[in-house]
């Protein structure tokens, strides 16, 4: 695996690949790799030439009071993962690659109505670092497909109307949510789940599950479902930050009649913002 600290190394390098006609499929994250993350390299191993994984801690994407400062930095063991796992090219650049003109005065990509609800209502900005990120990115590294994880519903869906409507010639995959063997979603910020609240913290998923089963079964009361949902996780200890049940391509409220459903759902632990979801087709 070769390694890029700047754009113009990476750039070379994949300029060459592409006149050979190789295909480039790219995945971004932000490091502290776990299996949810090697399972979209592998995903992108079986269906390009060349893979490339950028490790970047996205300042632009951190509220003030979010945790970009203790969010877990592991490079050596991630180079590895990442070596075993297939990728042909890290791109790890530095901030100041990143943002050479500064944060402040930093061109960006906005992604309206979708960004404003869900996760973007608590982390006010978040999507907009994001989307701003994620675009300088697929400039740098061209990709022909990119991955993003289910894991991160609503990210995936921001970035793939995005793609659409900036006209962006990338086939836009997804990957399903990589799960502990209790059920717990994987994440990098897992590793701030205290041992108490780890046996506890699977309430989450458990009442989107049981969500799903409801709505199966014929029940459309959504807001009741979510009042009973968001109740067994207080029960449980945790803080709610929503329980939702949407549409699944538009995040909107789902109305009665929509045959593609997705429930998502946010929560706070002592000091974890935990977040999942589930698909269902009717
Ligand atoms: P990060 O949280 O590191 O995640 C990188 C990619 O891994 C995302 O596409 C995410 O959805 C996926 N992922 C994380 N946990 C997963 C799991 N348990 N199962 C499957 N996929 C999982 O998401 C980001 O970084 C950043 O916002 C980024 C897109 C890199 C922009 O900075």
């Amino acid at each position: 695996m070769k390694v890029f600290h700047t754009v113009s190394g990476l750039r070379d390098d994949l300029n060459k690949d592409r006149l050979k006609g190789l295909r480039i499929g790219f995945v971004p994250t932000m490091g502290n790799l776990h299996g949810g993350h090697l399972a979209l390299i592998k995903q992108a191993r079986e269906t390009n030439d060349i893979v490339v994984c950028s490790i970047f801690v996205n300042a632009l994407q951190f509220g003030l009071n979010e945790d970009w400062d203790k969010y877990p930095r592991t490079y050596q063991g991630d180079c590895d993962k990442l070596r075993d796992a297939g990728c042909d090219y890290l791109f790890h650049p530095d901030d100041i690659e990143m943002y050479p003109n500064g944060l402040d005065t930093q061109s960006r990509v906005i992604c309206p109505t979708m960004t404003d609800v869900l996760c973007g209502a608590s982390r006010p900005g978040h999507f907009e670092g994001v989307t701003t990120v994620v675009s300088k990115l697929f400039n740098i590294v061209q990709p022909d497909e990119a991955i993003f994880g289910i894991k991160d519903y609503q990210q995936l869906a921001v970035i793939r109307r995005m793609a659409e409507d900036l006209c962006m010639p990338i086939q836009i995959s997804s990957a399903p949510i990589h799960r502990e063997p209790d059920g717990l979603a994987m994440s990098s910020r897992n590793s701030y789940i205290t041992a108490e609240e780890r046996p506890l913290v699977i309430v989450l998923k458990d009442s989107l599950a049981w969500i799903a089963e409801e709505i199966k079964a014929g029940n459309r009361d959504f807001v009741g479902l979510e009042g009973t949902a968001k109740s067994r996780i207080i029960e449980a200890g945790f803080k709610i930050d929503y329980v939702t049940i949407c549409n699944s391509k538009t995040l909107d409220q789902a109305a009665d009649d929509d045959l593609e459903i997705t429930i998502l759902g946010a929560m706070f632990t002592e000091s974890a913002r935990l977040i999942d979801n589930l698909s269902i087709s009717l």
